[in-house]
């Protein structure tokens, strides 16, 4: 049995940018060794190397969550894997009667099956005490013009629970973080005034920051937290919460 030494290292996919680069930084901060993972190379070292400049534990790994073989090369460069934090994503906006199958199959690849090569890559390489986290979204409970974009993060609330059940005898704890509203790249790649609109809807009237997303998947990646597992945690300023409000 190999005996694993020094810090505990966490994988984080979708580093280069928002959620994941967030995710990156704070668990660098909380004493991490950080592999930041994401297909756009160049991106992914440049915020690897700008978190390293913040005196953080930072490396790069290249990798498209879609294939099995680079994600695998990055994993197993490194001596120990304790935390996944499967955070890789695309959206899309289309209506449901215009919405076009090219379209639909590449969201849920890229976000169900984008989940589950690293996770699974991951668990096969954790020991006792491993924590994966997923990135599911509060689209998941439903929403218009991204069909597509709710059933793949609908799917990784399943997935999430799947994997908690056939790793719980493993003890290797999964979890999801389902965020609201948030203020990234991808957001931001909308029209001013829709990404107004948006906040507009929001409880507090404002996205969240990445930063405020980072905190959960922090808890769900400590090692005090792996009694908790199959959980999905909202962090969408009460939205989801739903009912009539004045
Ligand atoms: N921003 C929001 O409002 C919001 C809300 C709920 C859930 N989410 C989810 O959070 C996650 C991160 O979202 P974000 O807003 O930071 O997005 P983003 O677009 O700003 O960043 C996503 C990152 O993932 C990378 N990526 C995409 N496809 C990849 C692939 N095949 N392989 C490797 N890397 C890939 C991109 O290069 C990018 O760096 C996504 O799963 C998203 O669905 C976001």
């Amino acid at each position: 049995m190999t005996v694993k030494t020094g810090k505990e290292t966490a994988f984080v996919t979708g580093a280069a940018q928002g959620i994941g680069r967030a995710s990156a930084r704070r668990l660098g901060q909380d004493g991490f060794r950080v592999i930041a993972m994401d297909r756009n190379a160049a991106a992914v070292r440049a915020t690897a190397a700008a978190l390293a400049g913040e005196g953080l534990e930072v490396v790069a790994g290249v990798a498209d969550v879609c294939d099995r073989a680079t994600v695998a090369a990055v994993l197993g460069a490194e001596a120990r894997v304790d935390v996944m934090v499967c955070a890789a994503g695309i959206y899309g906006d289309a209506k449901f009667l215009e919405l076009d199958e090219e379209s639909f199959r590449r969201v849920l690849d890229v976000n169900v099956v984008g989940t589950f090569i690293p996770a699974q890559e991951a668990a096969r390489r954790m020991g006792a005490g491993g924590r994966i986290v997923t990135i599911s979204s509060r689209g998941a409970l439903g929403g218009t013009r991204f069909a597509h974009y709710v059933a793949s993060k609908s799917a990784v609330i399943g997935l999430t629970r799947a994997m908690a059940m056939e790793l719980r005898a493993a003890r290797i704890a999964v979890n999801s973080v389902a965020p609201g509203f948030t203020d990234t790249p991808m957001t931001r790649s909308a029209p001013p005034e829709m990404f107004a609109a948006w906040e507009a809807l929001e409880p507090e009237g404002r996205a969240a920051d990445p930063a405020e997303i980072a905190h959960a998947v922090a808890f769900l990646a400590a090692p005090g937290t792996r009694f908790i597992t199959g959980q999905t945690l909202f962090v969408d300023g009460g939205k989801s919460l739903g009912g009539l409000s004045i």
